[in-house]
């Protein structure tokens, strides 16, 4: 099969479409032919980490078709379209198949295509439990978005909306009408507008991406806020893992979020998509041979939306 694998020596990007072996699936796993596979900020930076997978194939975000079974296979038969997130399992994502454990897929729906399922499972199960674990999202509530134009993001504005909550959403003019497009009551463009400077206070601040001090989110959050850290710098991340606690002494509370895998949270955002509550923005699309490319776009922090490789080219 072909597949794109990780090789440092090799230029431009290190990543090298090519052929490699089939993988056939254990007991309890399946073997999905992969459609569509969307790539995630977690894709490019295990590989600027050195944190490679074992079969050297980045791609964590997948849907396909299942191709074959293991033998204590009970869930999935062959001929189901189904989802998921692969990083726990080794990723394998940027390939023409993968063997995965059938415990972290959950099905596709007939309605949905193999392309927006595959943009799901990472960016809208981050947005999905920083709202609802940590953030504890309630209707009525004001919520500000800081990042709202990227994969992430672009989830987070319409979650925060189908919960019933004001959304302020801050991004770049280029992704102003697009987060308005998807419910944000209100937009801040960081280019002209510096949120920090309003007298606005919010219940939910999501950090997704920006630059701003905890102190900073904390000083914008109405007197039992919660801040929720999930991206941007890596300063940051680490300062909110670290610190959070301490400063989440009095009212306000500072948290981290890891998102986890979780077929459940999986199944609900389905539910959405298929209802016609919410829908994954795809920014661009590459075919298989051209990750890489695909990898150094995403990489530069600017997406709107996601970032799918067609593996197989759909009707
Ligand atoms: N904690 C977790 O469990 C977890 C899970 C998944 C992802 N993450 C992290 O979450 C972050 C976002 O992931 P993603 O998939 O959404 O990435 P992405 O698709 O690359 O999104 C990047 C977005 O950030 C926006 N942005 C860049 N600089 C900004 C700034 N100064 N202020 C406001 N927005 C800015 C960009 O929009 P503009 O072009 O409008 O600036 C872009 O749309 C990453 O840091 C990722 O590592 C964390």
């Amino acid at each position: 099969m072909k597949a794109v694998v990780y090789d440092k020596s090799k230029s431009p990007n290190a990543l090298v479409y090519q052929e490699v072996e089939k993988p056939v699936p254990g007991d309890h796993e399946v073997l999905v032919k992969i459609h569509a596979v969307s790539i995630n900020a977690a894709d490019y930076r295990s590989m600027r980490m050195g944190i490679i997978p074992k079969r050297k194939i980045f791609g964590a975000d997948i849907a396909g078709r299942v191709e074959a079974v293991g033998a204590a296979c009970t869930t999935f038969t062959v001929g189901e379209d189904v989802f998921g997130d692969i990083s726990n399992c080794g990723f394998g994502g940027f390939a023409e198949y993968v063997a995965v454990p059938e415990n972290l897929l959950a099905s596709i729906p007939a309605s949905v295509s193999f392309e927006t399922a595959s943009a799901l499972p990472m960016a809208s199960l981050t947005a999905l439990q920083a709202l609802r674990n940590q953030g504890e999202i309630k209707a009525g509530q004001k919520v500000l978005i800081c990042g709202a134009g990227g994969g992430v993001g672009t989830f987070a504005v319409q979650l925060a909306k189908h919960f019933g909550t004001e959304v302020t959403a801050v991004c770049s003019p280029a992704n102003v009408e697009l987060v308005r497009s998807l419910g944000a009551d209100h937009v801040i463009d960081y280019t002209k507008e510096d949120f920090v400077k309003s007298s606005q206070r919010y219940d939910l601040v999501l950090g997704i991406n920006g630059s701003h001090s905890l102190s900073v989110y904390k000083s914008i959050l109405a007197p039992k806020g919660i801040f929720v850290a999930v991206g941007g710098g890596l300063s940051q991340v680490i300062n909110a893992m670290l610190f959070g606690s301490i400063l989440s002494m009095g009212g306000k509370k500072m948290r981290f979020l890891a998102a986890k895998a979780d077929t459940k949270d999986l199944a609900f955002v389905m539910s959405l998509v298929e209802a016609g509550k919410i829908k994954p923005i795809i920014d661009r699309r590459y075919p298989l041979e051209k990750t890489g490319e695909a990898m150094q776009y995403l990489s530069k922090g600017h997406a709107r939306g996601k970032v799918v490789i067609q593996v197989v080219q759909e009707e």
